[in-house]
């Protein structure tokens, strides 16, 4: 990051909506499979193989992080209860009462999609679903509150005041990010915003694209990096964590959501 954010023409918008398209269709083909008893690691393998058979490259497979870490070792990221997210798929059997999100990343013709869903393992607590919910709609007040020529930080002030009237925190230290031929770019998209933040004042031009994000807590937003493997990150606390995100195009007659999915959840959804 550190430049100005590119603004697409409409053959390049094209190339963003093939890869988006193909991410959402690969979410939706893993969805199924997403139940109690499933290997995190087996979802993954499912997730390459289906890429590969459509001639197209895994994003996060071997992306480099940040100085230090090791370049990530699979397909998707799997992030289960306190897990916020980048967790690596493993042996772990999905169980009732889980609440995972899994995130996909796809190159299609040098081009980037990018998105996430949390979803319920058999039945969930109360208070799990509530999280979800509200996450999911957190991401959707995001969108609603952008429009072209706005601030990015409308997105992280929307998300932030509803995130916290409903008394759950917003993780600050990962921000959505502006996608295209590279997988993170600018614009950094930080989905909270209070009197005094500084970041967030760069005008969202059509052309603009970007993903919003947002992971809200039960308890801290603060977060803690797995030592060993470098990349893991969890709650500081240990408590639950959601995550939803959707890759964004401006245009000029509003936000378009290029990794809707045909069998997610839709605007509105209720878990
Ligand atoms: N998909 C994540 C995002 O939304 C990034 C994952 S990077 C990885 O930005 F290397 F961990 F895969
Ligand atoms: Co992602
Ligand atoms: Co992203």
């Amino acid at each position: 990051m550190g430049r100005q954010p590119p603004i697409y023409n409409a053959e390049e918008r094209d190339f963003l909506r093939a890869a988006s398209g193909f991410n959402a269709e690969l979410m939706d083909f893993i969805r199924p499979h997403v139940k109690p008893g499933a290997r995190t690691i087996d979802l993954d393998k499912q997730l390459q193989e289906y890429t590969l058979d459509h001639g197209h490259t895994p994003a996060c497979l071997g992306y480099a992080g940040p100085p230090g870490a090791p370049p990530y070792p699979n397909v998707s990221c799997i992030s289960v209860n306190e897990v916020v997210c980048h967790g690596i798929p493993n042996e772990y059997e999905l169980q009732d009462g889980d609440i995972v999100n899994i995130d996909l990343t796809t190159i299609v013709n040098d081009w980037h999609g990018d998105q996430s869903e949390t979803f319920l393992i058999g039945e969930v607590s109360d208070e799990a679903k509530r999280l979800v919910q509200t996450t999911f709609e957190s991401l959707w007040v995001g969108i609603r509150a952008i429009e072209p020529y706005g601030k990015i930080r409308d997105i992280g002030a929307a998300i932030y005041k509803y995130a916290t009237e409903r008394e759950f925190e917003v993780v600050r230290d990962y921000q959505g990010h502006g996608i295209g031929r590279s997988f993170h770019q600018e614009p950094g998209v930080p989905h909270f915003w209070f009197r005094g933040s500084k970041a967030g004042a760069q005008i969202v031009r059509p052309g603009m694209c970007f993903t919003i994000e947002p992971m809200l807590n039960l308890g801290t937003w603060k977060t803690v990096l797995d030592k060993f493997d470098g990349w893991t990150v969890r709650t500081l606390d240990g408590k639950l964590t959601a995550q939803f995100e959707h890759t964004i195009l401006m245009t000029d007659e509003g936000p378009e959501i290029m990794t809707l999915t045909k069998d997610g959840p839709q605007e509105g959804h209720q878990f």
